[in-house]
């Protein structure tokens, strides 16, 4: 029988490879990496490894099979990104063992790079740099550049930096307290007990469309824009409960309109006066147990008159979940209030609605709000640009200032690679 080794690469990174290997024929193994064909650092295993002699106490050589490379910075290109493959080899064979991407990490992220100063991203500002440093080519369409920035959040000589942890914190953070709103949020409404109602259950959105609005949040604060955070139509605090921890990580003021007495009249032959109720007591007894208070201010009643008499100071963004034409419309009454950067998300939006260059109403009628939405940038002059984001989300903003929204599979991908 051929012998073979048994081994495993701790970590690959511009410094050096770490890890361990064993020869089954007990013979010492030597450790190589290259770089571009290269050698760039080599060593032997016979660094103490306690664990690995735990695992494997019946071979020869198991608590000595510890190698700690050190890598020459000389031989590594500054700036890109290089390919390290790790070769063990003992008895006159040789396999590879690990390979990954190092980079000589920046003192600290770039600030802005030349080409894109100016250019707001739909990632931060600070990460957009990093990526164009990193892969100055991956500018040929948006996926491409998604691409690059899955590959420059897997560098792991990056992840030190204060851009790249602040921004895996934020968002591994918000996913984690997502899926825990997702997952311990009381399901029914306990006002009904009508099954097939439409207000049934609790849960109407889900925490692709919220991380998507946290992530939008995180952008305009890496790029200076800064004003509060409103929501319209809470319902139970469902979609409060995420987004009020994401504000309150971001140290961003949260607002909430509801009536807290469920939808007004209106002429809709789908929905009913009353419906979706949630009382002020209860969303806010769900925002403590499932989100973050400090830092919400809640303004109940119906928006036509709680915005004329407690209007939102200036914000970064806005979500509305409001069912009604008649409610969006009150609520573009302040849209002018968003900085120009941001965008304006929407509940009851499909994806047909993003199919054009422009976003267009499917349909119009009393349960429509995107007519309500594309009203507004009809008033303020500016093309609207779009995308559908999740469930029944979309996202508007302008098309000359406004920072385009990534989506829910990009930011989640990201995610991903981050809690690797
Ligand atoms: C579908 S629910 C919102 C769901 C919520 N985002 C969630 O995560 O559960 C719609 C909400 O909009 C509110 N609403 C709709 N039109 C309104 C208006 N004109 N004034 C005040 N509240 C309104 C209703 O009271 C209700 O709470």
């Amino acid at each position: 029988m051929v012998p073979k080794m048994k081994f495993h690469t701790d970590m690959i990174n511009s410094l050096g490879a770490a890890g361990w290997a064993i020869d089954d024929d007990g013979s010492q193994v030597a450790v190589v990496a290259l770089a571009e064909g290269q050698v760039i650092g080599s060593g032997v295993a016979d660094g103490y490894r306690p664990d690995v002699f735990q695992a494997h106490a019946q071979m020869a050589g198991s608590k000595t099979a510890g190698f700690n490379i050190a890598f020459d910075p000389d031989r590594l290109r500054p700036g890109a990104p290089t390919l390290v493959k790790v070769m063990a080899s003992a008895g006159g064979r040789q396999i590879q063992i690990g390979e990954d991407y190092v980079i000589l990490p920046p003192a600290s992220a770039p600030d802005a790079m030349p080409g894109s100063a100016g250019l707001a991203s739909s990632y931060p500002k600070a990460i957009d740099a990093l990526v164009r440093r990193a892969y100055p080519d991956a500018n040929g369409s948006p996926e491409q550049f998604a691409e690059a920035v899955r590959r420059t959040l897997s560098l792991s000589d990056l992840r030190p930096l204060p851009a790249v942890s602040d921004y895996a914190r934020f968002l591994t953070a918000c996913w984690a307290h997502f899926r825990f709103v997702e997952q311990f949020f009381p399901h029914t409404n306990k006002l009904t007990e009508n099954r097939s109602s439409k207000d049934f259950f609790c849960k109407v959105n889900s925490a692709e469309e919220m991380i998507t609005i946290a992530h939008h949040l995180y952008v305009l604060k890496s790029y200076g824009i800064s004003g509060a955070f409103a929501e319209f139509g809470c319902f139970k605090g469902f979609s409060s409960s995420m987004l009020s921890y994401a504000c309150n990580l971001l140290g961003i003021e949260m607002h909430i309109y509801d009536s807290f007495e469920g939808l007004p009249e209106s002429s809709s032959g789908y929905y009913r006066v009353g419906e979706f109720c949630g009382s002020l007591d209860e969303v806010k007894a769900n925002v403590r147990q499932f989100g973050v208070i400090d830092g919400v201010k809640f303004h109940p009643g119906f928006f036509a008159e709680s915005l004329a008499t407690s209007p939102p100071p200036p914000l970064m963004t806005l979500w509305m979940d409001v069912d009604l034409y008649s409610s969006a419309q009150d609520v573009m009454a302040i849209a002018s209030s968003i900085a120009p950067e941001g965008a304006i998300f929407s509940h009851e939006c499909v994806p047909e609605a993003f199919q054009g260059p422009v976003p267009a109403s499917v349909r119009s009628g009393p349960d429509e709000v995107v007519p309500a939405i594309l009203g507004h940038f009809d008033e303020v002059k500016s093309e609207p640009a779009g995308r559908f984001v999740a469930g029944y989300t979309g996202a508007f903003w302008r098309r000359d200032q406004g920072i385009p929204v990534l989506g829910p599979q990009d930011i989640i991908s990201s995610i991903e690679i981050l809690s690797r």
